[in-house]
């Protein structure tokens, strides 16, 4: 492909821009939902009373927003740009592409509206009732015609791995959702899982895991497998490594559900195995974050200037946290103390906003000025000031939750002498009431740091007509 002009032809940008444009306000909307719940966490009047604006009901709200809405976008946006890019083949379908944006949007505003009304199958990440579940079935097999309907059409003989990770992430996300939302329909909003008790958790917990892993993990370290290297300007520190542990990640990761039910009614056998598999994970999830680390050998000093690179980086160091703690969280000893704790919010969060959210701002400043075939984004200082407020937020949100969850496990289980508990559930929480202040004000930082990146790209855009690059300066794979 020889110039931007070309590229713009041979490649369906369009559809791009759009998700891109999606995951900016969906991020910015999903977030400010998690802003509320934290407020809510501390000042609980503002539930006002009505049912919709409930904690429970916000809750997934939240939840489905910045995982399908605003990781969904980025994923999307991102996958259909580097696989059009790397393959030199554009999309199987302009009209397909469009048909699948709008859809989506429509199916996460209709998602949001049902829980906000309080249709809801209970399971976590897996809310949708069954009209939804199907729309997001059709959806998902259109995007897998788009994205591997590419990859057969490439001009390349080899797949570049940031496809591999794609790929994997599009179909195992596929194959638990439709498997976890087995259901017998009652009316148009209520439905009954397929499957009954223990067997249900399983399912679902399977299925709750492999959102972590694939659409929040593997998903992402295709975005990472690409950004990374582009960025530092350097290839990937080592291909073997990414094969070795791409096929380590995918066939380990399907295991480890069995570690969000420790000491329930799943067999015992199930729950050490699902420990084993997660403590195992460690491995290859530090291979990922190992990989992209060392491509940066020799161009460290390319981090004092460039607040683009520092998100990716400073997103591959919580990725290597995260996945430390979650392997010691599933360790049944440490799962009895951190287990229902603010612990577990900590480190989702840990990976949510300090690893998805990061990596997803870094690419998309990389890829915004590109696609617009700008020379940069409107303001580098704006960058620079998102990135200390993302991660600010970042660590204070997440220190308060470590303490919280810390203090509410050893509030819960001292026992006095005579065997009755030293603490009532009232006085755990009322000494969480500081971590919960501590917590809105590092979400709301970050939440302020995602507004700044949508102004950010709104005088980006602003300028498009005025600063356009000369055609062949931005022509490169
Ligand atoms: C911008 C700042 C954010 C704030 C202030 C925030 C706040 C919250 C709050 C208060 C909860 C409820 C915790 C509880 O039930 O005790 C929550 C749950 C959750 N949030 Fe966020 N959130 C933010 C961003 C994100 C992002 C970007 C993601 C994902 C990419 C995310 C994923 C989740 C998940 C998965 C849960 C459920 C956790 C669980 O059940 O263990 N959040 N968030
Ligand atoms: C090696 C990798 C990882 C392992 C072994 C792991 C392990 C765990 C464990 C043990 C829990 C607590 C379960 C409980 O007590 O209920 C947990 C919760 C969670 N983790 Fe991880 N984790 C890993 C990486 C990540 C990453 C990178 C993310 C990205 C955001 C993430 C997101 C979550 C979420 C959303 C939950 C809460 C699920 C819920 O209860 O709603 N984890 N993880």
């Amino acid at each position: 492909m020889n110039t931007a002009t070309e590229q713009a032809h041979a490649y369906n940008y369009k559809v791009v821009k759009q998700f891109t444009i999606a995951t900016l306000i969906w991020g910015f909307l999903g977030m400010s939902m998690g802003a509320v719940l934290a407020a809510q966490l501390v000042w609980p009047a503002l539930n006002f009373d009505l049912p919709w604006s409930s904690f429970g009901r916000i809750r997934p709200i939240h939840t489905n927003l910045v995982i399908f809405a605003f990781g969904g976008c980025a994923l999307i946006s991102t996958s259909f740009y580097i696989v059009q890019r790397t393959c030199y083949a554009r999309l199987p379908s302009d009209s397909a592409a469009s048909l699948f944006f709008w859809g989506w949007q429509v199916m996460l505003i209709a998602t949001v509206i049902s829980y906000a009304l309080g249709y809801t199958t209970t399971k976590e990440y897996g809310e949708m009732e069954w009209p939804l579940a199907i729309a997001l079935t059709v959806l998902w097999l259109m995007y897998m015609w788009l994205f591997f309907g590419t990859i057969a059409r490439r001009q390349t003989s080899h797949i570049y791995v940031a496809n591999w990770f794609y790929g994997a992430f599009i179909i195992v996300t596929a194959m638990v959702h439709i498997i976890n939302h087995a259901a017998i329909p009652v009316s148009l909003t209520k439905s009954y899982s397929l499957y009954a008790g223990t067997t249900d958790a399983m399912v679902q917990w399977w299925f709750g895991h492999s959102v972590v892993g694939f659409i929040l993990s593997v998903g992402f370290l295709g975005m990472m497998y690409y950004f990374v290297p582009k960025q530092v300007q350097r290839p990937i520190y080592s291909y073997r490594l990414s094969i070795v542990h791409f096929w380590a990640i995918i066939s380990i990761y399907i295991w480890a559900g069995p570690h969000h039910l420790h000491y329930t009614a799943l067999p015992d056998w199930a729950q050490s195995l699902g420990m084993a598999m997660s403590v195992i994970l460690l491995a290859p999830s530090w291979g990922g974050m190992i990989n992209g680390m060392m491509t940066l050998s020799g161009a460290w000093y390319k981090l004092r200037s460039d607040p683009i690179l520092r998100f990716l980086v400073v997103s591959l160091a919580f990725y290597g946290m995260s996945t430390f703690e979650g392997p010691m969280m599933a360790i049944k000893t440490v799962n009895s103390l951190s287990h229902y704790t603010d612990w577990t919010i900590g480190h989702v969060h840990a990976g949510a906003l300090g690893w998805v959210a990061m990596i997803s701002f870094g690419s998309l400043y990389h890829m915004i000025p590109k696609l617009w075939n700008l020379p940069q984004m409107y303001s580098i200082k704006l960058i620079n000031v998102h990135f200390w407020l993302a991660t600010a937020g970042t660590v204070i949100y997440i220190a308060a939750m470590w303490v919280n969850g810390i203090t509410q496990g050893l509030m819960w289980r001292a026992i006095n002498d005579d065997g009755t508990l030293s603490y009532s559930f009232v006085e755990a929480l009322q000494s969480s009431h500081a971590g919960y202040i501590a917590r809105l004000s590092g979400g709301s930082l970050f939440v302020l740091g995602m507004l700044i990146m949508l102004i950010n790209t709104w005088l980006t855009l602003r300028q498009t007509k005025v600063q356009q690059l000369p055609a062949a300066q931005t022509a490169e794979v």
